[in-house]
């Protein structure tokens, strides 16, 4: 027997919405998922960095995405674009002109404000003193090399779609696919938002997770559709309960300016609901935007029928670090084992920044051997801690905290069985497993 405390999870109340931010928040910062940024100077307005957990779950959740979006297709091929690139994509995209925000100014405590956001009165103090709205460019501008001229002018991408359209030709023509066929991109964007707020949910610098979906025009209804279907059943697969998802469709004010159709896949977030991927029907408005802007054809001929047509686009397009946020507030519980609290990450294995944790059960001269081959035959499989401090009860409750599925504790009868006792994170539930076989039930409990 490993565990002094056997006794199964108990359900306790989850924490209320506004405890709730905190207590995550809390936890990424002491557990190493999420620092605030340069926090040695003080910070630096809303931005963040990923520590030794947060970069581990954030690169699950994008290769989460990646599975579902292109390894389990045949009709999506991916690309990674140049975050840096050609100022004459935003001028022919049109983000140059239309790729603003409405800024006010409260002219009694000076605070800015995206107009859109705040109803008539200052949030800060209360003032209904505030300037005209104007057009704010969220583009990020900078030059391209030693001189800062008009010439040098470049932008930080503000998202990764425009890659996509620009490489239309180049991935029809050396991947030899036909619409209906797409295109994904996982990276960085950039916009310079008025107002960052609620920890990674809006930041200056972020990750995006794009497929630009290109159909011909007259299926375009249908494909909108179907990845509406698509990606809100990616959120339910991925353990976000279906009360604290919607669909929201955009009503015709609020449409980008390429968009003839947008729906919002929504989380309920703590201060209510709020987006985490739009779905777009984006028409054929970037690539012949581009086309006129370049001289070059972006259409798809069918040499089949003879049929020439510049290919509509349906996007989803979601943001892997708010999504990471999502699926933070959505795994934090709470219970009781034996008695005594804990707090636990029920993440979907594949998210949990380890799916294992290999723990001697002391740091005893027979069992640390043991444990590390142990160990080294997880790591073919998966993604592994190994902890050899304190109690194993407290490394238990350590483990559960940032999510870990699967305890594996190797204890003084292993040296004689060869097997090992897999503890579940949700249930606590302890079952014996010969070491010959534990790869195969890790891959069969985590990787699901
Ligand atoms: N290509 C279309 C596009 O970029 P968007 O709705 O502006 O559409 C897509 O962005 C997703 O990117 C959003 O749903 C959100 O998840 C994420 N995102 C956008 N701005 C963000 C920001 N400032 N911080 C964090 N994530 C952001």
């Amino acid at each position: 027997m490993t565990d002094p405390g056997t006794d199964l999870a108990t359900p306790r109340s989850t924490p209320q919405a506004s405890d709730l931010m905190e207590r995550v928040v809390n936890l990424c910062k002491r557990r190493g998922f999420i620092f605030p940024s340069a926090e040695i100077y003080g910070g630096f307005r809303s931005t963040y960095d990923y520590g030794p957990l947060g970069v581990l779950m954030l690169r699950n959740v994008k290769d989460a995405w990646w599975r579902a979006m292109v390894q389990q297709r045949d009709d999506v091929v991916g690309l990674d674009a140049a975050i840096l690139s050609s100022p004459r994509i935003w001028e022919a995209s049109g983000h140059l002109a239309n790729f603003t925000d409405p800024l006010v100014d409260c002219r009694s405590c000076h605070e800015r404000w995206r107009a859109d956001k705040i109803g008539d009165a200052c949030p800060n103090c209360g003032s209904t003193d505030l300037t005209e709205p104007r057009a704010f460019n969220l583009m990020f501008k900078t030059y391209a090399g030693p001189l800062e001229s008009d010439a040098t002018v470049a932008y930080l991408r503000p998202e990764t779609a425009q890659g996509m359209f620009v490489n239309f030709a180049n991935v029809l023509q050396t991947t030899r696919k036909k619409p209906p066929f797409g295109i994904a991109q996982v990276g960085k964007s950039f916009r310079n938002e008025i107002t960052p707020q609620n920890f990674v949910f809006r930041t200056r610098e972020f990750e995006q997770m794009e497929m630009e979906y290109f159909v011909a025009p007259e299926q375009s209804g249908q494909w909108f559709e179907y990845w509406l279907h698509e990606r809100f059943a990616w959120y339910r697969s991925l353990g976000i309960p279906e009360e604290k998802l919607r669909l929201r469709h955009h009503d015709p004010s609020e449409l980008s300016h390429y968009s003839t159709a947008t729906a919002d896949v929504e989380y309920l977030f703590p201060w209510g609901w709020d987006e985490l991927e739009g779905i777009a029907n984006r028409t054929d408005y970037d690539l012949r935007a581009h086309a006129a802007a370049s001289g070059e054809r972006l259409e798809y001929f069918d040499q089949a029928t003879g049929e020439r047509y510049v290919p509509h686009v349906i996007e989803p397009a979601a943001g892997a670090t708010r999504t990471m946020m999502a699926f933070l507030l959505a795994a934090y519980d709470e219970d009781e084992v034996g008695g005594e609290r804990r707090s636990v990450l029920r993440l979907h294995p594949r998210l949990a920044p380890y799916q294992v944790a290999v723990l001697p059960l002391s740091k005893n001269d027979a069992l640390v051997p043991l444990s590390r081959q142990v160990l080294q035959m997880v790591q073919q499989v998966a993604m592994c801690d190994f902890d050899v401090t304190q109690s194993i009860g407290r490394r238990y409750r350590r483990q559960d905290e940032v999510g870990t599925p699967l305890c594996v504790t190797v204890d003084f009868d292993s040296l004689e069985d060869h097997a090992v006792t897999v503890r579940d994170r949700d249930t606590t539930e302890q079952v014996r497993v010969a070491i010959d076989e534990l790869s195969a039930t890790v891959m069969a409990r985590v990787l699901r």
